[in-house]
């Protein structure tokens, strides 16, 4: 695996990715925005990218996407992969793998995520202060690459203070609310039943959804600080479900990546 991890960032280097301070990972009906308020210098759709997994039909349009923000040299992962997709955990971090080795200093995270917490409502952000892994695997199982990680990396705080700090203190500027809360991965691609939803509100999570976890489990290991803010996208609520409905799970992350776009992109400015 470090082979190809060198191999990857070698191959971005070469083809005009050189030396981004900053990672993005763009999740569902996200990005775009984010894309927009980039100075684009290259884009290489994952197909082109040697030694990524072989993009699923949902993400043919994955794409890494290079360019400046605020003058911050930046690399942005239009479109993540997912465990439901088939890919194994070591598949789905990959790339996180990659963007390290490419040199980046924090990486940023986001996601569509189902509502646990009924003092919030859908369309609003969630800060992740936390998160409990339901995931049946771990990026981690293995022999351990000792160059990257130590076998048994401390989770107390994976989410990076000082950046959680600063989106706070942003939204407080900006007037965006900005939850802050735990997320909790579950494998999907199914939604969850009223039993599921209680019990995860039961164990203490805000926020539920299908990706995150396993990225931020392998920057943690690389000592990558990190910060990651979920779009809730539905309101999960084990008294009251409404059937999901995957359109407007989209439509409502789509409104959203006004909001989130601004609190990364002042984020960047600030770092
Ligand atoms: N559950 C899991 N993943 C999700 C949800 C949900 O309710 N909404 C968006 N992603």
């Amino acid at each position: 695996m470090k082979e190809h991890i060198e191999a990857t960032a070698t191959y971005l280097k070469e083809n005009g990715m050189d030396a981004p301070e900053i990672g993005i990972i763009l999740g569902t009906g996200l990005g775009s925005q984010f894309v927009e308020a980039m100075k684009v210098e290259k884009t290489i759709s994952y197909t082109d990218v040697p030694n990524f997994p072989v993009a699923t039909v949902e993400f043919h349009s994955g794409k890494l996407v290079y360019g400046e923000v605020h003058g911050k040299k930046v690399i942005a992962m239009q479109g993540r992969f997912h465990y439901y997709e088939g890919y194994s955990m070591q598949e789905v971090t990959f790339p996180v793998r990659v963007l390290k080795q490419l040199g980046v200093q924090q990486l940023l995270i986001s996601n569509a995520a189902g509502n646990l917490n009924m003092e919030w409502t859908k369309g609003e952000l969630m800060l992740i202060d936390d998160h409990i892994n339901l995931q049946p695997d771990n990026p981690l199982r293995g022999k351990n690459l000792d160059e990257f990680g130590p076998r048994f990396p401390d989770m107390s705080a994976p989410y990076d203070k000082v950046l959680n700090k600063k989106l706070q203190n942003i939204a407080a500027t900006q007037g965006i609310t900005l939850r802050e809360g735990v997320y909790v991965s579950v494998t999907g691609p199914n939604l969850e039943t009223r039993a599921e939803y209680r019990f995860l509100k039961t164990i203490g999570a805000d926020a539920v959804g299908m990706s995150t976890v396993p990225e931020v489990i392998v920057a943690a290991h690389m000592g990558l600080p990190c910060c990651a803010i979920s779009v809730l996208t539905d309101d999960c609520d084990p008294d009251n479900l409404q059937p999901a409905n995957i359109e407007e799970i989209i439509a409502i992350a789509g409104t959203a990546e006004v909001a989130l776009t601004t609190l990364y992109v002042e984020l960047i400015k600030a770092l």
